[in-house]
């Protein structure tokens, strides 16, 4: 890899939020920082931005292509796109399910095997990919949500394996609640409406959930992360970022009997058993 400052990064979901956040933080130390998101976005003070939807390969193949052909490497890759849907596993339609995870997870899928090869060419790279802490504990109302980062940690621990003997490394970064426009993009269950049966908790969840979101870290405390992995020669499977009560609150659930902690969360949202 070149050295630890100017490197080509290529960052997905980069016009708000966590993405926003490390293009400009990673621009500004120095990287060759390529942004992208679905609608064209215009550049920042320190990084490029390209059109690029995760959820079709001819468009993630367009924009990688166009990076390789500007730099001829990408050094760093930190998949970031995402949204999250909301609503009882029972009220998600399939169609909104394959949504969530093709944007989510099959999304992260399609650019690695983008870059991949270039990387492998290279016997180089570094692949972050953001996931949640409900990428470690199912959170209510989150359930595909919780899937889509789950599925993502799986394949992330499997990848580091196939990847490490041409010197790739790949690695988690798993932020608590963080102050984005993840608010405004949730997308909730079209059955999740008045005549849902889980209308009520929903609601009371949701607004938890937002309360919790308000009150997150910065986005740049991500971007911080990622910028110090940058510069590891290894990286560790994941790293979590956000406020200690919530990393705590994660570590519980190694410690505690599963019913108990399952117990924790659901008082939490103020959700009870019959
Ligand atoms: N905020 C939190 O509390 C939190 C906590 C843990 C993990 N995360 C994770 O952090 C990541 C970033 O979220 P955020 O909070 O920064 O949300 P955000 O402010 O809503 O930003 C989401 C970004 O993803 C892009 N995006 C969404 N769908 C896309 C698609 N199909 N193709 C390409 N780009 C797409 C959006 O760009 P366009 O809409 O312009 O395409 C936008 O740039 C997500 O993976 C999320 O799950 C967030």
């Amino acid at each position: 890899m070149s050295n630890s400052r100017g490197r080509v990064v290529l960052i997905t979901g980069a016009s708000s939020g966590i993405g926003q956040a490390c293009a400009e933080l990673l621009g500004a130390n120095g990287h060759r920082v390529y942004g992208t998101s679905r609608r064209p976005a215009p550049d920042g003070t320190h990084y490029k931005m390209l059109e690029m939807d995760v959820t079709r390969d001819d468009s993630v193949q367009r924009a990688v292509d166009a990076v390789l052909a500007a730099e001829g490497r990408i050094d760093v890759v930190v998949n970031n796109a995402g949204f999250v849907m909301a609503g009882a596993v029972e009220d998600v339609s399939i169609d909104e399910a394959r949504r969530q995870l093709d944007t989510n997870f099959f999304g992260v899928l399609r650019v690695c095997k983008a870059v991949l090869p270039s990387m492998r060419e290279h016997q180089a790279g570094l692949i972050i990919n953001i996931s949640s802490l409900a990428g470690e504990a199912g959170l209510p109302f989150q359930g595909l949500y919780s899937a889509s980062k789950f599925a993502l940690e799986g394949l992330t621990e499997s990848l580091r394996q196939e990847v490490a003997p041409f010197g790739i490394e790949a690695t988690l970064v798993q932020p608590g609640d963080v102050r984005t426009r993840v608010r405004e993009n949730r997308e909730k269950a079209s059955q999740s409406g008045p005549g849902s049966a889980y209308r009520e908790a929903f609601m009371k969840v949701l607004q938890a959930v937002e309360a919790e979101e308000g009150e997150g870290i910065a986005p740049v405390a991500v971007a911080e992360k990622v910028l110090a992995l940058t510069e590891k020669r290894r990286v560790r499977v994941r790293y979590t970022v956000g406020h200690l009560s919530q990393r705590a609150a994660l570590m519980a659930k190694t410690l505690l009997p599963s019913r108990t902690f399952e117990q924790m969360v659901m008082s939490l949202y103020g959700l009870s058993r019959r």
